[in-house]
């Protein structure tokens, strides 16, 4: 476990790279790798780039949350968490409705692989329920039958139980689950947004320092950073915003394990 006291805030910053080829993404590396703790390389960005913008993204000094999403039988996953593995991310994302014995599958490659490897293990963080999903959805069209608040606790505790390392979830969330799951439990949210900032699409946004201080470790922003006429200014005004509320936030100890991108 790490102490995250004293913890530089603008470690707990996921930079989203929502952009559409290699060279834009480069670009915000190369500018904001200093800055931020991680770039998160979603699907759009690999899917057209591939493993090379991963291999690029490191080789400028970026950390990656790969946020793949992996959702298949445990087989398939743990040998695509093998190849993410290999990759050298930091974090990387599947959903905990495919199950324990995928959670697990995934949790047991990743230390496999990291070990053969000599690597730093990623972290396995577990989507609970997509926020695209409401109530009627989830239980009309997906099956499930508790309230969708219900069903991210339950989920979050399924992933906890088969070892993953945390969950993505909405800054709405975040509270319930650092109370359901403990101190060591990863929490990373997206859904940021600076007091007055535009919204976009988000709906349920949260500020930085909220978030923080609903027990948030790391945030994953886009457009308030990117959209910014100074985007470097933007991310020391969310860190200033995490530095506020974090104090009672930092007594939490322990919250994250091994997690390179956190450096105190
Ligand atoms: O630009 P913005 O700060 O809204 O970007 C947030 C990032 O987090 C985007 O990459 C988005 O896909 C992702 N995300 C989200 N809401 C979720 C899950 C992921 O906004 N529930």
């Amino acid at each position: 476990m790490i102490e995250t006291r004293g913890i530089d805030q603008k470690r707990r910053i996921i930079l989203a790279l929502d952009v559409d080829n290699r060279e834009k993404a480069e670009e915000w590396v190369h500018r904001l790798k200093v800055h931020v703790g991680c770039f998160k390389v979603g699907l759009q960005l690999f899917t057209k780039e591939g493993p090379e913008l991963v291999r690029s993204v490191r080789a400028r000094g970026g950390r990656v949350f790969l946020d793949l999403k992996f959702h298949d039988i445990p087989n398939t996953v743990a040998r695509a968490c093998e190849s993410a593995a290999a990759l050298g991310v930091d974090f990387l994302t599947v959903h905990a409705l495919g199950g324990k014995a995928m959670l697990r599958a995934g949790v047991e490659a990743l230390a496999s692989t990291a070990t053969r490897m000599r690597l730093q293990r990623p972290r396995l963080l577990a989507v609970t329920v997509l926020t695209s999903h409401d109530a009627r959805s989830l239980r009309g069209e997906v099956g499930l039958r508790l309230r969708p608040e219900a069903e991210v606790l339950r989920l979050a505790a399924l992933a906890k139980a088969s070892g993953c390392d945390g969950v993505v979830c909405s800054p709405m969330e975040v509270a319930a689950i650092r109370k359901a799951c403990g101190p060591g439990f990863l929490v990373v949210t997206p859904g940021v947004r600076p007091a007055g900032a535009p919204k976009g699409d988000q709906k349920r946004t949260l500020t930085a320092g909220q978030a923080i201080a609903r027990g948030s470790d790391f945030l994953v922003v886009g457009r308030p950073i990117t959209g910014a006429a100074d985007p470097v200014a933007a991310v020391e005004e969310i860190a200033a915003d995490m530095a506020r509320a974090a104090a009672p936030a930092a007594r939490r100890v322990g919250a994250v394990r091994g997690a390179k991108g956190v450096r105190a």
